[in-house]
């Protein structure tokens, strides 16, 4: 991909991550075998890559990535995105706010709340006017504390709504031996220390993310007041990728899907870190200095898996359209995936998003799976972002497996490249969901509930001769929920969805909530 290669510095980073890395000394002849190895390995990566690389640039369309293309469109995004409907009535927004405040609960200081978490955000001054357009996002100037830690001095403008920017120390005096990775990484790595030793007040976790992560800050907090801050914690998630979770680690946290430390753990890492740092020469990433200098104090990683990594190419949709139960904290690698709603710029698409992240954050990419009885079809909802439709029954079972519209993190297509279990797109004609991603959503004041409209992805689909409806005829789905601001303090459950009798012609209605007694999702 040709924006990828301008990444080179962060990308080598990520996708060349091999096996190297360990810090005792190996002897000159093992090491001779080794390299001979490791060029066999260097070349035969190189023609698979190369004959991968032909093939996807002959099946798929050119994508404009050039970063200042994005930026252009990102300036005239507001006109485009002025058809979601957030809240039209003011009255609306008040019952908003009001939903958010009942989340904040302010009766109880106590409860870990957006003031007590400080961000650390790597990024670096080449990739700057590209990336700062994700923090936009999800910053919100006035009620989030945290700092961009850059490499070098990059061009500001007042009032931009971001985070305040700092220089990383100089890391010259750090050794880095690692060949495929990039000396930055130690610079990233001591992001922690640098932040811890603003001395800020009142902080209970520090959380770290890439310039290209996007959070989602309800469900960050959501995620970390279920854990004692003034205990040792270490948060995060694993890489998707099966293959780079051997090289590195299945206890490590990946870094692009941003990871958080409780308070007495930062200041513990921070009086070790640059010693330890300096025990690992020959680690790849920032990440894995990380993990070290984690595994030095016998922390180990506690995994949610609501923090996204995504090491993974293409179309995420398999992906957010079977989300696993548990809330959405952050989203990764946009620059390296496909934009998550079709015929959008990647920042557009994220700006899509966040009409009902604000409206029903916890419910963000929730999935539900109910059945249309009469029509014989299978129904999933991902509420916010898609619903699908599905030619016959399958079972809850398959449904909440993701299905494979990506790519592994070497650009092939291989079921055994996940750490969690995946369903191949389906093959049979008749099968190809139907997909309605979505357009607006909306508070109904009167009704106390989101109103969600999905409009159909219209894409050809394959002739079908099943003798049952046509699920083309609906152009679009409406779904209604309550927001939901404390169901996650509940055990996790998906929500039901019903298939309400429509009215309108052309049109889906379905009620998304949590399940009544004895309700099941059976046909
Ligand atoms: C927004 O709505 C206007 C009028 O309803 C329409 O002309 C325009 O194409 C719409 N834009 C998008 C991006 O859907
Ligand atoms: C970092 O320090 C080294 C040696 O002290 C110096 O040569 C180098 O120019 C410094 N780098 C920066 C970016 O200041
Ligand atoms: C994508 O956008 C272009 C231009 O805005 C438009 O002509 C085209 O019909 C759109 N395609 C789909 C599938 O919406
Ligand atoms: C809210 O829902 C009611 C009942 O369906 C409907 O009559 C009303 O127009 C809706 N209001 C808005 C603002 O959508």
């Amino acid at each position: 991909m040709k924006g990828t290669q301008k990444d080179s510095e962060k990308l080598i980073w990520d996708q060349m991550r091999s096996p190297s890395g360990n810090p005792i000394s190996v002897s000159s002849a093992p090491t001779r075998a080794l390299s001979k190895l490791m060029a066999f390995l260097i070349i035969f990566v190189s023609v698979t890559y190369l004959v991968y690389t032909l093939k996807i640039v002959s099946s798929s369309h050119p994508c404009s990535e050039d970063p200042f293309n994005a930026h252009r469109h990102f300036t005239q995004s507001s006109s485009l995105i002025s058809n979601i409907t957030i809240v039209p009535a003011s009255q609306n927004q008040n019952q908003v706010a009001l939903v958010l405040r009942e989340e904040k609960s302010p009766q109880n200081p106590q409860q870990t709340g957006l003031q007590h978490i400080v961000f650390g955000i790597a990024a670096s001054a080449r990739l700057w006017e590209q990336r700062k357009n994700y923090i936009k996002l999800w910053w919100r100037p006035k009620e989030m504390r945290g700092i961009v830690w850059l490499d070098k001095a990059v061009k500001t403008r007042r009032d931009e709504g971001l985070p305040q920017l700092k220089i990383s120390r100089n890391t010259s005096r750090f050794a880095y031996k690692n060949r495929q990775g990039h000396r930055s990484a130690i610079r990233i790595s001591r992001i922690v220390s640098e932040t811890v030793r603003l001395g800020m007040k009142d902080v209970r976790w520090f959380v770290m993310g890439d310039d290209d992560t996007v959070f989602v800050a309800e469900n960050l907090i959501r995620v970390l007041s279920k854990y004692d801050h003034n205990q040792y914690y270490y948060i995060g998630s694993l890489s998707e990728s099966h293959l780079q979770n051997i090289y590195f680690s299945y206890g490590m946290a990946y870094g692009g899907g941003g990871f958080a430390i409780s308070y007495p753990l930062a200041k513990a890492l921070e009086k070790m870190q640059d010693r330890c740092i300096q025990r690992y020469p020959g680690l790849y990433g920032s990440d894995d200095r990380m993990q070290a200098c984690m595994a030095e104090l016998g922390v180990p990683l506690t995994k949610e898996l609501g923090f996204h990594q995504y090491d993974v190419y293409g179309n995420l949709f398999g992906l957010l359209a079977a989300h696993p139960v548990t809330p959405l904290v952050s989203l990764h690698h946009l620059d390296v995936v496909e934009p998550i709603f079709p015929n959008v710029t990647r920042v557009e698409a994220l700006q899509r998003l966040t009409v009902p992240m604000k409206l029903d954050s916890a419910s963000l990419m929730q999935q539900s799976i109910c059945y249309d009885k009469a029509k014989s079809w299978t129904v999933s909802v991902s509420w916010g972002f898609a619903v699908q439709i599905f030619r016959g029954i399958f079972s809850p079972r398959e449904m909440e497996m993701p299905s494979r519209t990506f790519l592994n993190w070497y650009r092939r297509a291989d079921y055994t490249a996940y750490a969690f279990n995946t369903r191949p797109v389906t093959r049979n004609p008749c099968q190809k969901p139907f997909v309605f991603y979505l357009a607006t959503a909306r508070y109904n004041y009167s009704m106390k509930q989101t109103v969600s409209e999905y409009d159909r992805h219209r894409v050809p689909h394959p002739e079908c001769r099943w003798k049952m409806a046509d699920p083309s005829s609906i152009d679009r789905v409406e779904v209604y929920k309550r927001p939901d601001p404390f169901l996650w303090h509940k055990s996790p459950r998906r929500n039901c969805c019903r298939v309400r009798p429509s009215k309108k012609k052309g049109s889906m209605s379905i009620d998304v909530g949590v399940c009544s007694e004895g309700e099941i999702s059976e046909i």
